[in-house]
């Protein structure tokens, strides 16, 4: 019999999940692993912080300092779990143009390696689309395998990749058309969805 195929949705975060996001966290803390793409999960004082800031990014009018951004958790239908997280800056600054992009993300550590973040990413582009945005631009390091990967998986090509003397490791930088990735993946991921992103 066929493996049944396991569905997502992105979820804007909410109190409801308050203690699912704290337990989401301390799996990354426990692994003693960085997490991409939260919006500042893990530096908030606290989790209604968190939800504040937020609301603010989602809503921030652009400036050189700050971009309006969209973060989202990956839910899992089956157990209604927090799998993942993905953050979309909508506008990019100088800064993230070099460095940031406009998307980040990671998957819990016990749920890696199932393909998970890339319908993380496939949903994140139909917010995108919703969004207006055309194209998307993701680095990451050149040593982080899973990522670049990620990015592949939905026809991003490789703009640049360069030595980042400072942080010490090469840097890559990526585009992704989102209405190509979106036509073309679209019959792919749409089993793996559960509910279209707003
Ligand atoms: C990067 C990350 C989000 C990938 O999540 P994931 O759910 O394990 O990735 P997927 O299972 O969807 O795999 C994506 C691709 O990477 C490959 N891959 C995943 N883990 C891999 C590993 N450890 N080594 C080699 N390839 C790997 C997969 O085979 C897949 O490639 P394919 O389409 O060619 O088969 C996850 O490792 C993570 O959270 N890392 C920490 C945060 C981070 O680095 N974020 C990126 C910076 S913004």
């Amino acid at each position: 019999m066929d493996k049944q195929v396991e569905r997502f949705k992105l979820e804007f975060p909410s109190k409801s999940r308050e203690s699912d996001a704290l337990d989401f966290l301390n799996e990354f803390a426990e692994a003693n692993t960085v997490i991409h793409g939260s919006g500042g999960l893990d530096y908030v004082e606290s989790y209604d912080e968190w939800l504040k800031k937020l609301e603010e990014d989602r809503v921030r009018k652009p400036t050189e300092q700050r971009v309006p951004a969209e973060t989202y958790f990956l839910i899992r239908e089956s157990d209604n779990r927090i799998v993942g997280v993905i953050s979309i800056r909508k506008v990019l600054n100088k800064a993230l143009w070099n460095f940031g992009g406009n998307i980040g993300y990671s998957i819990r550590p016990s749920e890696r390696r199932k393909g998970y973040n890339k319908i993380n990413l496939f949903l994140a582009l139909c917010v995108c689309k919703n969004r207006g945005m055309e194209a998307v631009l993701i680095d990451c390091e050149k040593r982080n395998i899973a990522s670049a990967r990620s990015i592949q998986a939905l026809d991003g090509k490789l703009l640049y990749e360069y030595m980042d003397e400072e942080l010490g490791y090469e840097i890559q930088n990526y585009v992704i058309d989102v209405r190509h990735a979106l036509d073309k993946f679209g019959d792919k991921y749409a089993p793996m969805m559960f509910e279209y992103p707003a």
